[in-house]
């Protein structure tokens, strides 16, 4: 009895302090338990209806996320509008495309609602990517919680985001400097299983010999419809599966920055393993994204909780 007890007082603790050990101590997988109880229900159950009527969000939330984890760490940057004295992030030309602003905005007025001040954007952002890859049939797994949101956002913090123009070694050593290994960037380029690119990203592969003959057709067609047209990545832009690497065994990866996996012997093998097995892929996807989540995270005093995720306090 006297074991039994502790062994629940040993779990509560675990629970109120349990904190995740990986530079980010002051994260953890509970943080909102008590401070706001339906914290995750409420994200969960906003992404699930937002992706029932529109689907093709799922792709806009993921995203969301990576561009704002690499500028600034993980902290909302990507979120904040731009004012009279500032240019913000959402202004550079790599973010115009970036969708999903209004579901954090629901997501956050209703938190407001039950636990003013409590949860951050930063976290609204991490946990509905997580949860826009799991309803569309990837991964199904937790990231620790508790960033902060930052105070700062600018356009010419932009520019050292990795480009659709980069080769294979310049995207190895681009995420090797955030401390991701070519695995990790390989399996995070899977997250282009979802979505699409506009021409303007991939209109330099329509003249590409090394594009495959019929997916360089629908390439062009889809151009003749201006540098807005959008193209999906693979055959099932809503799903989350491997077809992205599978589509890159045939020459068909839309942007240079995803067919030139294939084209680097270390990249490429990594790439057929996923290819072959979606297991693996979701594996190794959905561990480089709590990876991507904890980048440069804002701890304590170091940001704040936003009231307005578009807004700095
Ligand atoms: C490896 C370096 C990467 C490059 C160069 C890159 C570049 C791009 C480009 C150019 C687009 C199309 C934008 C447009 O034409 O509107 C795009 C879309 C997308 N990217 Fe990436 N990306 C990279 C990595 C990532 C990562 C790590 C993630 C998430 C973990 C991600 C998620 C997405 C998603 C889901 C879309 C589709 C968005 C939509 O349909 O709205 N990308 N990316």
């Amino acid at each position: 009895m006297a074991m039994a007890k502790s062994l629940a007082l040993f779990l509560l603790m675990e629970l109120i302090v349990g904190g995740y050990g990986d530079g980010a101590n002051g994260l953890s997988m509970n943080y909102y338990v008590f401070s706001c109880p339906f914290a995750e229900q409420i994200v969960r159950n906003t992404v699930t209806s937002a992706l029932q009527s529109d689907p093709t969000l799922a792709a806009g939330l993921v995203r969301m996320h990576f561009h704002d984890c690499w500028i600034q760490g993980c902290d909302g940057s990507v979120l904040l509008d731009s004012t009279k004295n500032n240019t913000a992030e959402k202004e550079s030309p790599g973010n115009l495309s970036v969708r999903g602003f209004e579901l954090i905005d629901d997501v956050k007025g209703q938190l407001e609602n039950q636990c003013p001040g409590v949860v951050s954007c930063a976290d609204i952002v991490a946990m509905a990517a997580r949860d826009a890859v799991a309803r569309s049939g990837g991964p199904v797994y937790d990231i620790p919680k508790g960033r902060k949101d930052g105070r700062r956002s600018k356009i010419e913090d932009t520019f050292s985001a990795p480009s659709p123009s980069f080769n294979a070694s310049e995207l190895v050593r681009a995420f090797g400097q955030r401390g991701f290994s070519a695995r990790d960037m390989v399996a995070l380029s899977g997250a282009h299983t979802l979505g699409v690119a506009r021409c303007s990203s991939f209109k330099n592969r329509l003249s590409d010999p090394t594009v495959d003959s019929d997916f360089s057709k629908i390439l062009s067609k889809t151009c003749s419809g201006g540098d807005n047209a959008e193209q999906p990545f693979d055959m099932t832009r809503n799903n989350f599966d491997n077809f992205y690497f599978k589509a890159l065994q045939r020459k068909s990866g839309l942007l240079f920055s995803d067919q030139t996996l294939y084209s680097n012997p270390r990249t490429k093998s990594i790439a057929d393993g996923y290819a072959k097995n979606q297991a693996t892929f979701f594996h190794d996807f959905q561990q480089a994204m709590v990876k991507m989540s904890l980048l440069d995270v804002k701890e304590g005093s170091k940001g704040e909780v936003r009231l307005d995720c578009r807004r700095i306090n």
